[in-house]
């Protein structure tokens, strides 16, 4: 809607945000339904919503507000369906979302306030849909380029907690040349991190390509797996038994610093039949379970809600985050990551631990909304 109608018109003064979801990760069916919920979550009278679905080919799909679709149905994850209907959709650089549908007609969106990138994965957690969202002008919520990259990729997410005096698991890079080369001296690196060992792709999430690697004659086939993911993969010695602590950290609000969730815990039910907390314990089988708060001593929890505030600001992130931990025998605690755009479903472990700490989902989708729309643009 522009700014003046016609005389006699009224004016829609609600904040135009557009939802974008799905992308072209493996990832893609997560947030689809992460964005049901965030849309859900946004007060119609306030916000004029404009979700634009990803399809998991690139294209991009004008969807309609009703998103019932995107839920899970017998055990599978939507997904964004462009047959037919894509849509080519850039950013101009006078902030505008500009579409062109398959007839080849530009139609402009026009000026949104703002953006909310409901993506995870590569294509939109890792500063690339954020690189276009910046040369477009555009406001986003979440993480700027830099900080998305860096909290995509294990490699360098690493290199920026240690530097910020964090302590992680000891681990090894395993670079696309190194594997195709030189796998015999990969895999005396990775036998000096002593088994077992985990075994990722860099640049992946949900625990998708992950495997616990118990012994010298299952490497290969761990390494092969996530670099269907990744050509780039993080080996990292297991923290086996370790507890699963998590914390959410949210941009201040005006200026200032930023504040952590109290802590929450996964745990692996019983009668799992999961090595660790993987995609189908994450999202489908719902054999693990969530406590918000958890039950940590206070000392624990002081501890890991500075490192993750610290975390935040040694990458440089905006918006939110949620920061990983497992805690080790005794009371001996590292870091596992930071994710930039954390799973948000209302029974995500992001809202779970916002909600133990007084703020419910609804209001925790308005928080990083405003955020986003009172920080400027271009370089901050
Ligand atoms: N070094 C490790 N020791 C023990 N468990 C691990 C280790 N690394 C990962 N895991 C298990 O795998 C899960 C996913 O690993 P994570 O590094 O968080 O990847 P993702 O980015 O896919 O979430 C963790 O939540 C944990 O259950
Ligand atoms: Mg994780």
């Amino acid at each position: 809607m522009p700014p003046f109608g016609p005389p006699g018109e009224l004016i829609d003064s609600r904040t135009r945000i557009a939802v974008v979801f799905g992308g072209r990760s493996s990832e893609h069916g997560v947030s689809c339904l992460t964005a049901a919920d965030v849309i859900a979550a946004l007060d119609p009278l306030r916000y004029d919503v404009i979700p634009i679905g990803i399809a998991p080919d690139g294209r991009w799909v004008l969807e309609s507000s009703d998103l019932d679709r995107f839920r899970i149905t017998e055990g599978q994850l939507p997904q964004v369906d462009a047959s037919g209907t894509g849509i080519a959709l850039r950013a101009s650089a006078a902030g505008e979302l500009v579409v062109n549908e398959p007839d080849d007609v530009p139609r402009t969106l026009g000026q949104v306030d703002v953006v909310f990138p409901v993506l995870h994965g590569p294509w939109g957690e890792d500063g690339t849909l954020q690189g276009l969202l910046e040369m477009a002008d555009v406001r986003y919520v979440g993480a700027g380029v830099l900080a998305s990259a860096i909290g995509m990729d294990k490699e360098f997410m690493k290199t920026a907690l240690t530097a910020a005096g964090l302590p992680q698991l000891p681990y090894a890079v395993v670079r696309p040349r190194e594997w195709e080369h030189d796998a015999a001296t990969v895999r005396e690196t990775v036998t000096a991190l002593g088994y077992p060992v985990f075994v990722k792709p860099a640049r992946g999430g949900s625990s998708l390509g992950i495997s616990r690697v118990d012994s010298a004659d299952q490497l290969d086939d761990a390494i092969d797996l996530a670099r269907e993911y990744d050509p780039k993969v993080v080996v990292e010695a297991g923290a086996i038994g370790a507890r699963e602590l998590e914390c959410g950290v949210l941009e201040g609000v005006g200026g200032g610093a930023p504040e952590s969730s109290v802590l929450g815990e996964i745990r692996l039910v019983d009668d799992s039949p999961h090595l660790f907390y993987d995609f189908e314990a994450k999202y489908v089988d719902g054999s693990a379970v969530l406590d918000a708060p958890a039950h940590v001593s206070d000392e624990v929890s002081e501890r890991l809600r500075g490192w993750a505030v610290t975390a935040f600001e040694a990458i440089g992130a905006e918006g939110l985050a949620r920061v990983d931990f497992f805690l080790l025998g005794g009371d001996t605690m590292v870091v596992n990551e930071i994710n930039t755009m954390p799973g948000f479903t209302p029974t995500s472990m992001f809202p779970r631990v916002w909600a133990a700490t007084g703020l419910d989902y609804a209001a925790l989708v308005d928080r990083l909304v405003t955020a986003a729309l009172e920080r400027r643009t271009g370089l901050r």
